[in-house]
């Protein structure tokens, strides 16, 4: 049997992302996001205009996508409720969003220096993507944007390439952070609390 039912959330499960880009200061701002996939050398990244990172890639096309792991999901919930936007929009005021100018001091993560971007990436991510954003597109009416980024260089932790290959990320051994409705899931299970799930006001969880 199944219901028709009026979901409030489709996020399904996808890879959580910590996005690099360039604040007006010239200092690399880091956004949670995880609306994200690839086709061929193209990330499709949806984000909201409302977010810092879609006004920073406006002005200066180049970011960091840095992939984590449930070893990274303590810095992730760290900065789930924090803005590099000073203005913060009442709805996310509402959900207790602060503006946060450091956001690499407030997860504990370290700043590296990337090879043909001028962001830094997220040294603790096990894979890190530098790009450059290729087009940005408006989805329906309102804030929300598709950006598609052109990915011009990969660094992959050595234990995660394939043996015997250099092209081939391991499927055994990688395990992406995956958000599913708002919460953290890493191998099928519920890593840690989600401050967005609170944020969201989601229902509690019963396992
Ligand atoms: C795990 C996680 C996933 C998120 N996914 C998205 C997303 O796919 N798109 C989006 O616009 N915001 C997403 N957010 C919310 C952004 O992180 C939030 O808008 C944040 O303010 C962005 O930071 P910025 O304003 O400094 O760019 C997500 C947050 C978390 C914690």
């Amino acid at each position: 049997m199944k219901r028709v039912v009026d979901l409030k959330a489709l996020y399904f499960g996808t890879p959580v992302l910590l996005v690099s880009s360039a604040s007006p200061d010239g200092s690399t701002n880091l956004a949670p996001m995880s609306s994200a996939w690839w086709l061929d050398r193209t990330a499709v990244l949806g984000m909201s205009l409302s977010s810092q990172t879609v006004r920073n890639l406006v002005e200066r096309p180049e970011c960091v996508l840095n992939l984590t792991d449930a070893s990274m999901v303590s810095a992730v919930d760290r900065i789930a409720l924090l803005t590099g936007s000073r203005e913060i929009p009442e709805r996310k005021l509402k959900r207790g969003y602060t503006f946060e100018p450091d956001k690499f001091a407030a997860a504990g993560l370290t700043p590296v220096d990337s090879d043909v971007v001028g962001v830094q990436g997220v040294y603790e991510s096990p894979i890190r993507m530098e790009g450059r954003v290729r087009a940005i597109h408006q989805i329906g009416e309102g804030n929300l944007r598709t950006l598609e980024v052109d990915i011009l260089r990969t660094h992959v932790d050595e234990e995660l390439v394939m043996p015997l290959t250099d092209h081939y990320i391991d499927p055994l051994r990688w395990d992406p952070l995956i958000m599913k409705f708002t919460e953290f899931f890493a191998g099928g299970s519920l890593v840690h609390p989600s401050a967005l799930a609170r944020g969201w006001e989601m229902p509690a969880l019963t396992p």
